[in-house]
């Protein structure tokens, strides 16, 4: 079964090292360029899975949430992941004063949580994420 039939089915993680391998095999089949909407509220893993996909990239540098800097440029062996914290953005419009397509050099992944900020600016072939948490405290990820 694929990464993306997994993904579409919904998987369930019984630790954080568990969702960053998903993440990281995702990663590894990602077309050349390509944005991920990561939904999913406080806590349920989204800075997780994009340390995950910063693996699968060949980055090396820890990836932490770009909350205070609004997003993050990490430049790996196979590709550029540019992480993206949208929680304290007001407007889609002011996306745009944040240059980030100078970043966005082939082959790149963007990653974007709390995508529902801007979700007027979010490319209409972005692979969209829903992330949860369980009862039983196990955490979900399944892709739209
Ligand atoms: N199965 C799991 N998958 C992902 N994270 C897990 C899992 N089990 C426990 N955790 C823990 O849950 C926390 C998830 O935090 P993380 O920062 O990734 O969430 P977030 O969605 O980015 O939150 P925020 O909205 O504040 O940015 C981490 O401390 C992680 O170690
Ligand atoms: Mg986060």
């Amino acid at each position: 079964m694929s990464i993306y039939a997994k993904l579409r089915a919904g998987l369930t993680t019984a630790s954080a090292a568990e969702s960053r391998t998903v993440a990281m095999q995702f990663a590894m089949n990602l077309p050349p360029t390509c944005t991920l909407a990561l939904h999913g509220d406080l806590g349920v893993g989204k800075t997780t899975f994009v340390q995950g996909l910063a693996r699968g990239f060949g980055i090396t540098a820890q990836v932490t949430s770009p909350t205070f800097n609004i997003y993050t440029v990490h430049r790996g062996s196979f590709r550029t992941l540019v992480h993206l914290d949208a929680y304290r953005l007001e407007t889609a419009a002011q996306i745009e004063s944040l240059l980030l397509e100078d970043f966005l050099n082939p082959p790149w992944c963007l990653a974007v949580e709390w995508p529902e900020k801007i979700s007027a600016w979010i490319p209409p072939d972005t692979l969209h994420l829903d992330l949860g948490i369980t009862a039983a405290e196990r955490h979900t990820i399944r892709l739209r």
